[in-house]
């Protein structure tokens, strides 16, 4: 797998997914979103990648935001098209059915936060920087920031952080429900893995139907309840159903196989 901004590496069936624009810290150009589309359909498609983590080269930032040199001469409809394609790529990155893990190892800011908000869940390095500041260049976040911020720390404490342009550090992040997990920076990526792990030792299936329930919450064009019911019931058709409660009878560990 090549790709013109990213580094790409399996590790133990996690895909680690590197944003690589360290000289403009890691900013997120029509081309990173490009390959972030691309890589997401191989996510989809290749059994082998059972997880993936995202992050960004370099020590100082994850994405510090969309690239601001592609912002200067857009008309409206060409900030529509932007904003469509970078939400569609987002939503590719939520609706995974392959848990996907922000390792966010400095500034997530602008798109960098949005993206990192796309993934299922977000472990922070203590150097970590949150932040929409969109309003500080007369603009507002659009690649999903203003509904998923919204999701997660909730309205108050995300219009805030919208609205000053601002930035909350890792303990804030974490104090808020932005991140799970806060950990040193070298610690990052183990930690990431050693989650990844567990979650493939699960039924994939199940993992799936979890996160196509819960990102049902916030769909307005679905029913939540229903989702979770016809997710539950999909689970009653697959063999890693019968494997998982017949291991248990038997006081073993369940062995999954995905289907
Ligand atoms: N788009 C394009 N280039 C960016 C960028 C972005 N979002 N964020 C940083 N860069 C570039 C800088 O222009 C600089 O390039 P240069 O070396 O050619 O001058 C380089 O990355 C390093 O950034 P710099 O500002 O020198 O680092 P810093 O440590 O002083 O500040 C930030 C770090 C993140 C606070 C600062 O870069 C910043 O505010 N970036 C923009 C954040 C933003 O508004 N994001 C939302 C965009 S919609």
């Amino acid at each position: 797998m090549s790709f013109q901004t990213l580094f790409t590496k399996m590790e133990d069936h996690t895909l680690i997914i590197t944003i690589n624009r360290p000289d403009v810290l890691n900013a997120l150009n029509k081309q990173v979103i490009n390959d972030l589309d691309a890589v997401m359909d191989r996510v989809y498609k290749f059994p082998e990648i059972k997880s993936v983590v995202i992050t960004g080269a370099g020590l100082k930032s994850f994405v510090a935001g969309a690239d601001i040199n592609e912002f200067e001469s857009l008309s409206k409809e060409e900030a529509i098209a932007l904003a469509k394609r970078g939400q569609g790529v987002f939503a590719k990155i939520e609706n995974s059915p392959k848990p996907v893990i922000a390792c966010v190892n400095g500034f997530a800011l602008g798109g960098g936060c949005e993206l990192a908000m796309a993934c299922h869940f977000r472990i922070a390095s203590e150097n970590a920087k949150f932040g929409q500041p969109e309003v500080n260049l007369g603009i507002m976040p659009g690649y999903g920031g203003t509904q998923r911020l919204v999701q997660l720390i909730g309205k108050g404490r995300a219009l805030e952080l919208m609205l000053t342009g601002g930035m909350i550090d890792a303990s804030a992040a974490f104090a808020s429900g932005l991140v799970n997990h806060v950990v040193m920076p070298d610690q990052l990526l183990t930690k990431a893995k050693e989650i990844a792990t567990l979650i493939q030792s699960k039924a994939p299936v199940a993992v799936a139907k979890c996160i196509e329930a819960a990102n049902a919450v916030h769909n307005e064009a679905l029913n939540g309840y229903e989702t979770e019911l016809n997710a539950f019931s999909a689970c009653f058709d697959t063999t890693d159903m019968v494997e998982g409660t017949t291991a248990f009878l038997e006081k073993r560990k369940p062995v999954f196989t995905g289907k």
